[in-house]
């Protein structure tokens, strides 16, 4: 299925997460959730604690030489259903250190959470994916763990974690992270979606892949005209996974008066990557505010920003002043509103970022507020000098 809809409610038996977008006898790829994401960093121990510190993630998990593991050491973070890898080498060279060198610290691994790992690869390799790793059983006292692989965009990777029959920690080979320093969740529930940025005239390959190769069906898509400004221009396709949990937009960057920040990123990053992550939150006021208050860093909202707004997005639940206190942005679609805001950066190049997000029924992406970000992202490449 790949027929393209505008608006989700379009669809006849849709329902978020709960509903089919198409039946599973139609999915031949059907994916229980993400199941972790994995960075490449320059110092796993430090980002490791810059997330549980800024972000409120929990000690989970870690590997390492004390674990048997020689080449590398990764700790693994939750926040209830998030799972962030942080993962660095030990030694020099190798493929880890030229991601590293490369593309400075990103995102390396989306995994999902499948039944069956072996059929997930052949499915998808089938079609036409490009094998990463092929279908390998790992196994200690907690049970057995099947992963397989495939490549997607760049040199970012999708691992397919069967885990039904494993009950340890995180996967065989890694130990519980006993750490003496926990700092409270903010309220981070679970990864909503994660964009990629690919490069000129390649956003509709990539749909094309996630269409065909992963049995993904797209579910909305932006041009040039819906969000650009003066300066900065981009076109957008989100692609959804059948049960509606997997949710990955696709950014290209378009022509403008100065460089996109599609463009800018990918000069950084060296070539396609993920550019964002959008996690959940019940509470968006106070997850930003404590995380604000642990050091991180938002994105500046013009004051003007929250002059018409209940004029653009109606009545809304939350005080206006207290969401432009915080700095928090609102959209409205058919069924409902959202409220969302995004980190600067998180790493030294101007790549990887987060987004928190509270949906209030809307299950689209916050397009409105895309004219009012971007030029709050366009000063921020003012102040790089890379517009
Ligand atoms: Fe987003």
């Amino acid at each position: 299925m790949s027929a393209e809809i505008k608006n989700l409610s379009d669809l006849p038996n849709y329902e978020y997460g709960l509903k089919k977008i198409f039946s599973e006898a139609e999915d031949f790829l059907p994916l229980l959730g993400t199941d972790y994401v994995e960075l490449y960093v320059g110092n796993a121990k430090q980002s490791a604690h810059f997330y549980k510190t800024a972000f409120g993630f929990q000690s989970e998990a870690y590997a390492g030489l004390e674990t048997g593991m020689k080449d590398r050491v990764s700790y693994v973070l939750k926040q209830d259903k998030i799972r962030l890898v942080l993962t660095t080498p030990l030694n020099e060279g190798g493929l880890i250190n030229e991601h590293i060198n490369l593309h400075g610290d990103g995102v390396k691994v989306v995994a999902l959470w499948v039944e069956d790992a072996t059929k997930a690869f052949e499915e998808t390799v089938r079609r036409g994916a490009k094998p990463y790793m092929e279908p390998t059983k790992e196994t200690d006292e907690h049970g057995e763990v099947i992963r397989s692989g495939i490549y997607t965009y760049g040199e970012t990777v999708h691992i397919f974690v069967e885990r039904k029959n494993y009950h340890g920690i995180f996967l065989p080979g890694y130990k519980a992270w006993n750490s003496h320093y926990n700092p409270a969740p903010v309220g981070l529930k679970f990864i909503d979606h994660m964009v990629g940025n690919v490069g000129w005239n390649e956003m509709n390959t990539w749909v094309e892949f996630y269409a065909k190769v992963m049995g993904f069906a797209q579910i909305v898509s932006f041009d040039d005209k819906d969000i650009s400004t003066e300066y900065t221009a981009l076109m957008s396709k989100v692609m959804s996974n059948g049960n509606g949990r997997i949710k990955f937009p696709i950014n290209e960057p378009a022509e403008g008066k100065k460089k996109s920040q599609i463009e800018e990123y990918l000069d950084f990053y060296k070539g396609p990557g993920v550019q964002h992550i959008a996690v959940a939150t019940d509470n968006i006021i106070e997850t930003v505010s404590a995380m604000r208050q642990r050091g991180v860093e938002f994105l500046y909202v013009p004051e003007t920003y929250y002059d018409d707004l209940l004029e653009r997005v109606g009545a809304i639940d939350e005080d206006v002043e207290t969401l432009k206190q915080h700095g928090v942005l609102i959209d409205r679609d058919d069924e409902g509103y959202l409220l969302q805001l995004f980190t600067k950066p998180v790493v030294d190049r101007p790549t990887l970022f987060f987004e928190i997000i509270q949906r209030k029924g809307a299950q689209s992406f916050g397009k409105g507020n895309f004219k009012a970000l971007f030029e709050a992202i366009e000063r921020e490449q003012e102040n790089r000098g890379t517009l």
